[in-house]
C-alpha cells in the first residue's frame, strides 16, 4: 500500500492514559499494510533530548517552572530539525508521543504558565509545524493514577490536583483545535480503544 505524502500524528493525553500502548500498536497494523512509518518521542528522541529527557524526568532539586518549559521547548526544536522535518521529507507517517499540546497542558494548564505565550514559543520551536492529526486519549485521573503503579519520575509524582489540570487542559485544547484534534475515550480496554484509534488514523490515511 502507498500514502502519497507524509503524515504527522500524535498522541497525547495525560501520565497512564495507554497513548504509548496505542501508539505501538498503530505501528504494528501499518507494518502488516507495509506503510512506511517511525515512532517517535518527545522529551528525548535525539542525541540532546536523552540528556534533556534525564534532567526533566529525574532532576531532584527545585526547577522553576519557565526552566522547565524552556526545556521542553529546546527538546521540541531539536526533534523537529532533525527528526521530524526528515521523516515528512521521506514520506513517512510519523507517530509521535507528545509534542506542543503536552507542554500548553502540562506548563500551561496545570503549571499556569502563560497560554498565548506557549503557543508562541511552541511556534518558534516548531518552526510553525503542527500535527496533521492529534489523538487525545482521555482517561480517569483515578484509573491514570492507579495504571502508573508506584515508580514514578518527576511529573508523575505530581499530585492528583495537577493531573486533574492536565486532563481538563486536554479537553480544553481540543475544544480549540477541532480541526486536528480527536478525543477518545481511554477508560476503555486496550483492544476498543485501539479499534477507535484505528478508525481515526485509517480515515486520515484514507485506509
Ligand atoms: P512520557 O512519560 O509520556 O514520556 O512524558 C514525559 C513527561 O513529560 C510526562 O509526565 C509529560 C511531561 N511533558 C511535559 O510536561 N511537557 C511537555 O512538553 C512534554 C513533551 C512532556
Amino acid at each position: 500500500m502507498r500514502v502519497e505524502r507524509g503524515y504527522f500524528i500524535t498522541f497525547e493525553g495525560a501520565d497512564g492514559c495507554g497513548k504509548t500502548t496505542q501508539q505501538k500498536l498503530v505501528a504494528k497494523w501499518l507494518d502488516e499494510l507495509n506503510i512506511q512509518n517511525i515512532l517517535t518521542l518527545e522529551p528525548g528522541d535525539t542525541d540532546l533530548g536523552k540528556n534533556l529527557r534525564q534532567i526533566l524526568l529525574h532532576y531532584d532539586k527545585p526547577v522553576a517552572n519557565a526552566a522547565e518549559m524552556f526545556l521542553y521547548l529546546a527538546d521540541r526544536a531539536q526533534h523537529v530539525k532533525y527528526v521530524i522535518e526528515p521523516a515528512l521529507k521521506n514520506k513517512k507517517i510519523i507517530l509521535c508521543d507528545r509534542f506542543i499540546d503536552s507542554t500548553l497542558a502540562y506548563q500551561g494548564y496545570a503549571r499556569g504558565e502563560d497560554i498565548k505565550e506557549i503557543n508562541f514559543l511552541n511556534k518558534i520551536a516548531t518552526e510553525g509545524l503542527e500535527p496533521d492529526l492529534t489523538i487525545v486519549f482521555d482517561v480517569d485521573s483515578k484509573t491514570a493514577q492507579e495504571r502508573l503503579g508506584q515508580e514514578k519520575d518527576r511529573l508523575e509524582s505530581e499530585g492528583m490536583e495537577f493531573h486533574k489540570k492536565v486532563r481538563n487542559g486536554y479537553l480544553e485544547i481540543a475544544k480549540n483545535n477541532p480541526h486536528r484534534i480527536r478525543v477518545v475515550d481511554a477508560n476503555r480496554g486496550i483492544e476498543e480503544v485501539f479499534l477507535s484509534t484505528k478508525k481515526i488514523i485509517g480515515e486520515l490515511l484514507k485506509l
